[in-house]
């Protein structure tokens, strides 16, 4: 009997371990990682139709579906979303309209609102891994983020490449590319200026921002928004796998970050490795040399349970370490933390620091998940203190 037992439990041990070891092998492949990294295949929007945004809350005719060229994926699809005040003074005219697709966007009242107004705002919408533009979270997110000002801000939401309706196969280079097709569509056709633009990004979408945020920093003249906010962010893919739990509590590749050759070694097949913590010294470094205006808010939620809070922490010492010559030791920069944290009991804490050109702000909340904290009222404080700053004449 004893032996029996035992010889099934070894047997299971086996199979697990051999399913690991199979995993660990399907995960060196780069189409199983892209779609482990991205779960682009995994829609959640199966049974609604995009081109009918009304099915997901909106008004008719306040969301415009359209698309958006990429050198990298041919087309992307995107919505163009009205804020809702400036909605309400024009909803005769808009009823009035077609809904659906716009093959001419420009022809559409909606786009002439966001066009023709010298001060409206745009805020570009990066979404994090999986689904689409309609699914989860995102579309009492966009609500969140028109609040503060509800005749001015616009949002801009797309597909990345392989997303959705989006053709293509993501890649780090491909999702970089359609982000600044996107930048470019909302500078050149909607003529919106950088210093109106508000970058917003959560999870996967992040590291699409940081990536954007420096590269148009780097043009010349340099390009630089308003501000950029992250949401649960990530340091790196190496440090996500370190620290992902599927479905917060079984560990995917974390029993193997106690072995650190062996996690180097794996980490040396990882295709797209997203170095947020590079992008974002470097983002800040050239826009301290440029003396440009920034501003850079990271928020996290300490109950967030697929990516955790310390990814924020490290990535906001790596920027404000990019703002000191000589930089800043962790422990060193533990300790200014400290002192100049300001404690808003239940809802978290908050840092701040400035410097003659730019304001990084880290934000931990206290609950907010890692998807539901984007309707929540301090993503609309976040997108007004950021547009207030870079304009004092919003209001
Ligand atoms: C911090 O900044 C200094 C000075 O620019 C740099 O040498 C150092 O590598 C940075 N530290 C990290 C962890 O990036």
């Amino acid at each position: 009997m004893a032996y029996l037992l035992f010889k099934y439990a070894s047997i299971s041990v086996a199979v697990l371990v051999g399913l690991y070891a199979g995993l660990l092998g399907l995960l060196t492949t780069p189409a199983f990682q892209a779609h482990v990294v991205y779960l682009h295949k995994i829609q959640m929007t199966w049974f609604k139709d995009l081109d009918v945004p009304e099915s997901f809350g909106f008004l008719r005719s306040q969301t415009t579906p359209f698309a958006i060229k990429s050198s990298a994926s041919e087309t992307l699809y995107a919505w163009h979303i009205l804020p809702i005040e400036l909605y309400r003074q024009h909803e005769l005219a808009l009823v009035a309209e077609p809904s659906g697709f716009a093959v001419d966007i420009t022809s559409r009242l909606a786009f002439k609102l966001l066009r023709d107004d010298p001060d409206a705002r745009l805020i570009i919408h990066l979404h994090g891994a999986g689904g689409t533009v309609g699914s989860g979270y995102r579309v009492p997110n966009y609500r969140a983020l028109s609040a503060g000002q509800p005749n001015k801000i616009h949002v801009l939401t797309f597909d990345y490449g392989g997303f959705g309706r989006s053709r293509g196969t993501p890649s780090e280079r491909g999702l970089c590319q359609d982000a600044i097709a996107v930048v470019d569509w909302a500078t050149e056709v909607a003529g919106i200026p950088p210093s109106r633009i508000l970058i917003f990004s959560q999870s996967l979408g992040t590291a699409v921002s940081l990536a954007v945020s420096e590269h148009f920093a780097l043009q010349s003249p340099p390009k630089v928004f308003a501000g950029t906010i992250l949401v649960a962010p990530f340091v790196d893919v190496a440090m996500l796998v370190a620290t992902y739990r599927i479905a917060g509590s079984i560990p995917l590749l974390s029993p193997l970050a106690r072995f650190p050759l062996l996690f180097k070694y794996l980490g040396t097949f990882i295709q797209d490795k997203w170095l947020s913590k590079d992008r974002i010294a470097q983002y800040i470094r050239t826009n301290e040399a440029n003396e440009e205006k920034y501003q850079l808010t990271l928020i996290h939620a300490e109950d967030d349970y697929d990516i955790p809070s310390h990814h924020t922490e490290v990535l906001f010492w790596h920027a404000v370490n990019a703002t000191e010559p000589r930089g800043v030791t962790y422990d060193e920069f533990k300790e200014v933390k400290q002192n100049s944290k300001r404690d808003l009991g239940a809802a978290g804490s908050v840092v701040e620091w400035r410097t003659e050109n730019g304001i990084i702000r880290e934000e931990i909340l206290k609950t907010g998940l890692h998807d539901v904290v984007m309707g929540d009222p301090v993503i609309t404080m976040a997108v007004m203190r950021i547009f207030e700053t870079a304009d004092p004449s919003l209001n």
